[in-house]
């Protein structure tokens, strides 16, 4: 090749490696393997063994044009899930993912690295709940629940954030309980609103609840009576946190409450099947309507500092 011709080809090389392999008459199976092509992009949903999590791999499976991780803390659960979609002629990947784990995270980041893949999308769905009858103490309740709920959920996008494509999608599965109306104080419901809040001054805020809970102080410092809420409104504030922080990346966040999903988080009671739920979910992930949006299960964007939608859109009193 002539100086001039290198010139040109190199031009083609930073713009489509491909092109430049083809026309620089470096193309070769070999040099393919190394070119951009060979990152592949995958969509990631955490606690993906049942219920919605499930659901949404399944739907993605379907839909999605790239590969997709079903991830479980356990891995015996998780495969025997893979298989069953494997039997619907669907195609997801297996990974032991426990969100709380460190090794577990570092060995899920580390998998992707090696992969060469980019995640186009991240769905945060893996949670618990406690609910009125359990019998464990408040104070493990409370954080147990904050713990898997929020703090690894923060954890572990912030650990995938380094192999998120740009213009790709995060969607954090949160709940009704996560409207910003169920915090009983204006003083905290302020504080989590507020658009200076940085994630480590959420951390602190959240951390807050839980000593106050140790000191049996919850209710007189105004946080209420439940850890899943304040669990839910965390995930939301962290949401419209990583929002401003990603648009400039065009990395769409929003988060989603699915409805009352008949899982055995509510032993099976809810008014919405988790084939049902995991439609926004997956749309969002798929084809978002906006950026920094608390959705509805119908699909409809909510203000969270707003009235309680429950009543407005589910016709509760
Ligand atoms: N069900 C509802 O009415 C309802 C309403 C509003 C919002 N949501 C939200 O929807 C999401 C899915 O709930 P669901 O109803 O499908 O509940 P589910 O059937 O109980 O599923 C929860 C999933 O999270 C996993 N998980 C728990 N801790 C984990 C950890 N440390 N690491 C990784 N995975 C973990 C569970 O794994 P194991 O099987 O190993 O426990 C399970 O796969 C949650 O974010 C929930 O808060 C549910």
């Amino acid at each position: 090749m002539s100086l001039y011709a290198s010139f040109i080809a190199y031009q083609n090389y930073t713009a489509d490696p491909v092109s430049f392999c083809f026309f620089s008459g470096y193309w070769n199976p070999h040099t393919f393997n190394y070119t951009k092509m060979s990152v592949k992009k995958v969509a990631v949903v955490t606690g993906a063994n049942k219920g919605l999590g499930y659901c949404i791999v399944k739907k993605l499976c379907d839909k999605y044009n790239g590969k997709v991780y079903l991830t479980s803390r356990d891995e015996q659960r998780g495969r025997k899930a893979c298989d069953e979609l494997k039997k619907m002629g669907l195609d997801p990947f297996f990974h032991q993912l426990d969100v709380t784990n460190k090794e577990s995270v570092n060995n899920f980041v580390k998998h992707i690295r090696q992969e060469n893949e980019e995640v186009e999308i991240l769905i945060n769905n893996a949670a618990i709940l406690f609910l009125k009858d359990a019998p464990e103490p408040k104070n493990f309740q409370a954080e147990q629940t904050i713990s898997i709920n929020f703090t690894a959920l923060v954890d572990f996008t912030e650990a995938i954030l380094p192999f998120m494509k740009n213009g790709g999608k995060i969607v954090n599965i949160t709940s009704s309980s996560g409207h910003l109306c169920r915090i009983p104080s204006e003083e905290l419901r302020n504080k989590f609103q507020s658009e200076n809040l940085t994630v480590e001054e959420l951390k602190t805020l959240v951390n807050s609840y839980v000593e106050d809970v140790q000191q049996d102080k919850e209710i007189v410092k105004g946080w209420g009576d439940s850890p899943y809420v304040v669990s839910k409104v965390a995930v939301n504030a962290y949401t419209f946190i990583l929002h401003r922080r990603l648009t400039p990346k065009g990395i769409t966040v929003n988060c989603v409450h699915p409805g009352y999903v008949m899982s055995d988080m509510t032993r099976g009671g809810g008014s919405i099947t988790p084939d049902d739920a995991a439609n926004v979910p997956v749309q969002l992930a798929l084809t978002p309507c906006g950026a920094g949006l608390y959705v509805w299960h119908s699909g409809k964007a909510v203000p969270w500092d707003g009235p309680d939608p429950r009543v407005y859109i589910d016709g509760r009193t």
